[in-house]
């Protein structure tokens, strides 16, 4: 895989061919990049609802509507949507579950270094909670993170993508049930195919970017 030319050809898709689908080997790595991302601390704070009937993509377009109206085909169209949520609280009980399947999956040697990682990622997220009064942000945060590891992850399997803030949070929250289960809504990201009619193919409308002298200071 060639990065640079991965990060020229994916744009974010406007118009999707609503008669393409991801196929089911490819929807299984989709789901495995949502798995991977890193987080501070390995945290994980997030969970996706996924659209991928007809019936599911309606509910989600329940979040573009009225003033978000301009992202609704994207929705419908696409051949999936993948609803990024992220946790509001992370508690003792979320910890330990976070501990215990670290554990599981062979990360410690012995109780002491599973008890010494366990008691830094609780001082990290008590500075967050505590000091920085901004803990549902920091959490946010690992989300974006994870945003932007799928949009490159699923470009790599020649799939096109939209990334979505322009989402009524509220009803979403709602429609899915987000907030009882300890979580919200963040941003949507339909992906499936282009059309060739999209006016936001790169060949008509150039990515535009910053200079990378202005961007970059190389010491
Ligand atoms: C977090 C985020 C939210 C975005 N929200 C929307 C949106 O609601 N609707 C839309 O059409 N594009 C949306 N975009 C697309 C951006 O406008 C686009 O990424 C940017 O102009 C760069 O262009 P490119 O993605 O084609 O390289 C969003 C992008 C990001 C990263």
């Amino acid at each position: 895989m060639d990065i640079i030319k991965t990060l020229n050809w994916r744009y974010s898709t406007k118009s999707f061919d609503a008669n393409k689908k991801i196929s089911s080997s490819d929807f299984a790595k989709i789901k495995e990049i949502l798995r991977m991302s890193p987080s501070s601390t390995n945290l994980q704070p997030w969970h996706f609802v996924i659209a991928e009937t007809e019936e599911g993509k309606k509910r989600m377009a329940k979040g573009t509507q009225g003033f978000f109206i301009f992202n609704e085909a994207k929705v419908l169209n696409a051949s999936h949507v993948v609803l990024f949520c992220s946790r509001i609280t992370a508690d003792e009980e979320y910890m330990q579950k976070l501990l215990e399947s670290e554990d599981k999956d062979g990360r410690y040697p012995n109780d002491e270094i599973k008890q010494n990682v366990n008691g830094g990622r609780n001082v990290f997220a008590d500075i967050h909670k505590y000091d920085l009064k901004d803990l549902q942000h920091w959490m946010e945060k690992q989300v974006y993170l994870n945003i932007g590891n799928f949009l490159l992850g699923v470009a790599t399997l020649g799939i096109d993508a939209c990334p979505m803030e322009g989402i009524d949070i509220k009803v979403l929250d709602e429609e899915f049930g987000l907030r009882e289960k300890g979580f919200t809504a963040i941003t949507a990201i339909s992906i499936g195919y282009r059309t060739e009619s999209d006016f936001n193919t790169t060949d008509k409308t150039p990515k535009s970017r910053l200079p990378e002298d202005e961007i970059i200071t190389v010491l």
